[in-house]
């Protein structure tokens, strides 16, 4: 976002009584001098560039904040009640803003045992990845029970909530696009479920089996085309990490990419595309020992550790990561993956806006080869064309 006092370079006394000439009529100069020389300017920049930094949140740090916010708030309605319980992740290059990206907001949530959330809505889609502890979240009329390492995905503005069904706390992580939403002025919120819906409950409960979008989705491939049946599988996701954990081991021994090695993406059953419409979401592999090239993109990306660790190199900056640490690759930025093991592999699931950079037409990549020296350079890759 441009900031008019921030370009603000008039310097005479004539200057600066014009500009607050402008400023009185609801109007701004746009351009800027520099001791009256014309240089590249933050606001008009010669490469893609935002203020986003590269972060990592290490899960050693984390727990124990996370699990502090239990004795302090509750979850629910009245008192010290509070919708849902979460700890928001604040990225250092965006200030004070509730986001961890320009385009992301993620938080850590906390359900206890015995717990749920209200349901409430949203226009911005949200992706949840589970650290630990067991539990289940409802979307619109269907249930998935989930499992630490799986990935849930919730669509733009059905209902929802979620419970914890085990003895120890669940913890998962959000990942929403409010700061899109809001920017666009069309981020909505509901709340009060029961004046809205007319139920006695402040939460809905579902009317498929349990687990039913993957039994159908997920095993069969099967749709029912008969009468009203009808599902929106923008909806609700679910990615099993049993299941995305064979696939990427069964993959092994392809050549995989020389930037990402074995790199999946959990798509939309029915489009073959990206799952949300702002949001990809990828499940990787790197080998025992493998060592990626270096690439950057137009897109921003949100990363979790799964199992295993591992070293990412981002610009000038390197950060091991652990399972369930959280890090951060701003868009356009150069970076790559290595797995120092010599035995076990790495994996990690990702979050980017790669699909909404592509729908824009402005995801581009450019990659480096062994030496460092940049081998190509395009806009819109030929895997993203179903973004
Ligand atoms: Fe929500
Ligand atoms: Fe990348």
């Amino acid at each position: 976002m441009i900031k008019i006092e921030e370009l603000n370079h008039f310097k005479t006394d004539e200057q600066k009584k014009y500009h607050q000439k402008l400023r009185g009529l609801n109007l701004a100069e746009g351009y800027s001098y520099d001791e009256g020389e014309l240089k590249p300017r933050p606001y008009w920049p010669t490469e893609p560039v935002n203020n986003v930094e590269p972060c990592l949140w290490q899960w050693s740090d984390l727990h124990d904040v996370i699990c502090e916010s239990g004795r302090l708030v509750g979850v629910g309605h009245g008192g010290l009640k509070y919708d849902r319980r979460v700890i928001a992740l604040t990225n250092p290059g965006l200030e004070d803003q509730y986001a961890i990206t320009s385009s992301f907001f993620a938080d850590f949530q906390l359900i206890q045992p015995g717990e749920s959330t209200p349901s409430h809505r949203h226009t911005p889609c949200a992706s949840r990845f589970i650290f630990e502890g067991s539990g289940w979240t409802i979307v619109g009329d269907e249930r998935v029970d989930f499992q630490p390492k799986d990935i849930v995905f919730t669509g733009q503005n059905p209902w929802h909530n979620h419970g914890n069904s085990g003895k120890d706390d669940l913890l998962f992580l959000d990942i929403l696009d409010i700061p899109l939403m809001q920017y666009l002025g069309i981020s909505k919120w509901e709340f009060d479920y029961w004046s809205i819906t007319g139920s006695k409950e402040d939460h809905h409960t579902p009317h498929q089996a349990n687990n039913f979008p993957n039994e159908l989705y997920t095993k069969s491939h099967l749709r029912p085309r008969f009468g009203s049946w009808k599902r929106n599988s923008t909806n609700f996701a679910h990615l099993r990490w049993e299941e995305a954990r064979q696939t990427l081991m069964a993959m092994e021994q392809e050549k995989g990419s020389l930037y990402d090695g074995i790199l999946l993406e959990f798509t939309n059953t029915e489009t073959g595309g990206s799952i949300g419409p702002t949001m990809s979401i990828f499940t990787q592999m790197l080998r025992p020992g493998e060592k990626t090239l270096s690439h950057r993109h137009t897109s921003q990306t949100i990363y979790i550790g799964v199992e295993g660790s591992g070293k990412i190199f981002i610009g000038d900056k390197e950060y091991d990561w652990k399972p369930n640490d959280v890090f951060v690759v701003p868009s356009w930025v150069w970076h790559h993956h290595e797995n120092h093991s010599s035995k076990s592999p790495a994996f990690m699931h990702s979050i980017s806006d790669a699909t909404l950079t592509a729908k824009l037409n402005m995801y581009r990549e450019q990659q480096k080869d062994i030496e460092g020296q940049i081998v190509d350079s395009f806009w819109q890759s030929e895997y993203l064309r179903n973004f």
